[in-house]
């Protein structure tokens, strides 16, 4: 991988290569989406590419699929391996007890499903991505919504305080459609006290496919920083 000039892709480069060491021979690997994760599926290809180790790639998007081809990793499905062994994946933003935000791609319904069967599961950051609590600068938490249900979905969701916006596409007029035919509302709740419980309460309201909360899903953080990689470990629920 050509390391970059620019600070933060490097702590992001610099994240994905130490993650990538947990890949071992005969691996099932669940792929990440956004852009700190495609620098995982590229050093992926090139350990297969150079120390010529057999891995399959399940993606958890439509982006990991095609860099997954890109770089050579073979492609497999959770019908064929219903267990991964390490899912390397991003985020938007992290607490140091790895509670998570993740979607602003709009892949949180396919990563959470992919990091729930994983033995193993590996969030890579840039260093501004760790923040002391969820909602923090107040970030965004998206919400993967069935588009029949929008409407009664954005009222729930203001009426649980949040600051709603239904996330639009672009090159396209109207609402982002995911890789499940889905739309995104994006709700911003200030401090978020209690990820879990807010993540229930979200789920709960008809309409809903998923929540970008992702609580007691992570084993281990590389942080990329100015000076090397920070870790980060937590017990998954
Ligand atoms: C995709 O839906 C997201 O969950 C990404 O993993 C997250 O947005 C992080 O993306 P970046 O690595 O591009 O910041």
């Amino acid at each position: 991988m050509k390391l970059s000039p620019d600070p933060i892709t490097l702590q992001k480069q610099k994240a994905a290569l130490k993650a990538v060491e947990h890949v071992e021979d005969g691996f099932i690997v669940g792929l990440g989406s956004g852009s700190t994760a495609a620098f995982a599926v590229e050093a992926i290809g090139e350990r297969i590419r150079i120390e010529g180790i057999h891995v399959m790639g399940i993606p958890s998007s439509y982006q990991a699929f095609e860099l997954a081809v890109q770089h050579g990793i073979p492609v497999t499905t959770l019908e064929e391996h219903p267990v991964i062994d390490v899912t390397i994946d991003g985020a938007d933003q992290l607490t140091p007890e790895l509670t998570l935000i993740k979607g602003g791609g709009a892949a949180l319904a396919r990563e959470k499903i992919v990091a729930s069967a994983s033995k193993v599961n590996i969030i890579i950051a840039d260093a501004a991505k760790k923040a002391p609590y969820l909602g923090c600068n107040n970030q965004f938490v998206p919400v993967e919504v069935i588009p029949f249900a929008l409407s009664p979905v954005k009222r729930r969701l203001a009426e649980m305080g949040g600051k709603v916006t239904a996330r639009e596409a672009k090159g396209k007029l109207g609402p982002i459609i995911t890789d499940n035919s889905n739309a995104i509302i994006d709700v911003v709740f200030g401090e978020i006290k209690n990820p879990a419980e807010l993540a229930v309460k979200i789920k709960m309201i008809p309409g809903v496919a998923e929540t970008g909360l992702f609580v007691g899903l992570t084993d281990i953080a590389y942080l990329g920083t100015a000076e090397g990689v920070e870790k980060f470990t937590a017990k998954r629920a």
